[in-house]
């Protein structure tokens, strides 16, 4: 089969490497192996080439955490799930997604909406699961609440603007350039500011009258992470997703203390250890919600997998929008 394989640790364009001749993985106990029908390029995915990811395979690898595939062959302890079904999920780095065949543990396999194209079902997993624990579980948005998103244009972050929207809140996304606002917009954010052109701070502050945001999703940490406390509410939650603008923050703890809001970490891949009947509850609502027209994810180019290392070159520079997918629909 064809694959991507990482060689060195690098930045995409350089770790990257185009195989021709790799054997089909085989599948340990609990595991499938599926023939990849899509498979987005997720910002961790470019942090694993380079070494700077949580999980730190060592080369050769193919990375791609999150797929949808068709089942071929089922390994021992695998149930409910059979030769020919059509699933989304995890893929089992070091044989992930960036292939033409992939391994998947069961535990993080489902059966994909059938509402939904390959490459969006395969989008349905980890952005909106990450959403759907951080803005339900860790920060308990309500209705009628003000949630401010970073890069809410962007993988997680178009996630959380609709489970936003869809839970009733009113959304403030931010973004970088005029593109990515008109995506943003059309993603259904109430409020949207070009980070480039203007201070989020005073919109959210005149938004909400002086009170500020009630729920913050940062999946770009730096200076979004340093701003948004200027602008978060009382009793207010900022949820740490994530670092993509490559600055791990280093709050003052005495701000939290002095204006009494809540900073919230989230690592949803922990839930598949910790609470996996959580992970498949939340996986029947993001499906219910899909089927309702609620959510939809957002992909913004299907690439071959020759095409494949420029497109994650491009999530790692912040140039794309949703997900970018390598699809073989
Ligand atoms: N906590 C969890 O469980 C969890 C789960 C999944 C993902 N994540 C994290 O969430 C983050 C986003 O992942 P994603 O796949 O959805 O990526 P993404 O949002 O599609 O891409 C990252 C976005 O961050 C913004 N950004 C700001 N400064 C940047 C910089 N210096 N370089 C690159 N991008 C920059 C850009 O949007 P703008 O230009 O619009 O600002 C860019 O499009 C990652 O840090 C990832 O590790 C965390």
């Amino acid at each position: 089969m064809r694959a991507l394989r990482v060689r060195h640790l690098a930045q995409p364009r350089e770790a990257l490497e185009l195989v021709r001749e790799e054997p089909v993985p085989t599948p340990a106990e609990g595991q499938l192996v599926v023939r990849v029908r899509a498979c987005p390029v997720n910002f961790p995915d470019v942090l694993m080439c380079a070494g700077e990811y949580q999980v730190r395979p060592e080369p050769p690898f193919t990375p791609g955490v999150e797929l949808c595939g068709e089942v071929v062959e089922t390994a021992a302890g695998v149930d409910g799930l059979s030769p020919g079904d059509r699933v989304i999920g995890a893929g089992a780095v070091p044989h992930g997604g960036f292939a033409e065949y992939a391994l998947m543990d069961a535990a993080r396999t489902f059966h994909a909406p059938p509402e939904l194209s390959d490459a969006e079902a395969a989008s349905l997993f980890i952005g909106y699961q990450t959403g759907w624990f951080g803005l339900h579980r860790r920060a308990g948005l309500r209705p009628g609440e003000t949630l401010l998103v970073h890069a809410a244009s962007g993988g997680v972050g178009s996630a959380a603007v609709q489970l936003g929207k869809a839970a009733g809140a009113t959304v403030v996304g931010v973004v970088g350039g005029a593109d990515k606002a008109r995506v943003a917009r059309e993603l259904g954010a109430d409020v949207v500011v070009d980070r480039h052109t203007e201070d989020f701070v005073g919109v959210v502050k005149d938004l909400t009258s002086g009170a500020g945001a009630d729920v913050v999703y940062d999946p770009v940490g730096g200076e979004a992470y340093e701003r948004s406390t200027k602008c978060v509410a009382f009793e207010g939650r900022i949820l740490v997703i994530g670092f993509a603008s490559g600055r791990i923050p280093t709050p003052g703890l005495n701000h939290a203390l002095i204006k009494n809001y809540s900073i919230v970490g989230l690592h949803w891949g922990l839930y598949n250890e910790r609470d996996p009947r959580a992970v498949r509850e939340a996986h029947r609502d993001l499906c219910r919600m899909a089927q309702e027209g609620k959510i939809s994810p957002l992909v913004s180019e299907r690439v071959t997998l020759d095409e494949l290392t420029e497109a994650a070159q491009r999530v790692a520079d912040g140039h794309t929008v949703g997900r970018v997918v390598y699809t073989n629909e």
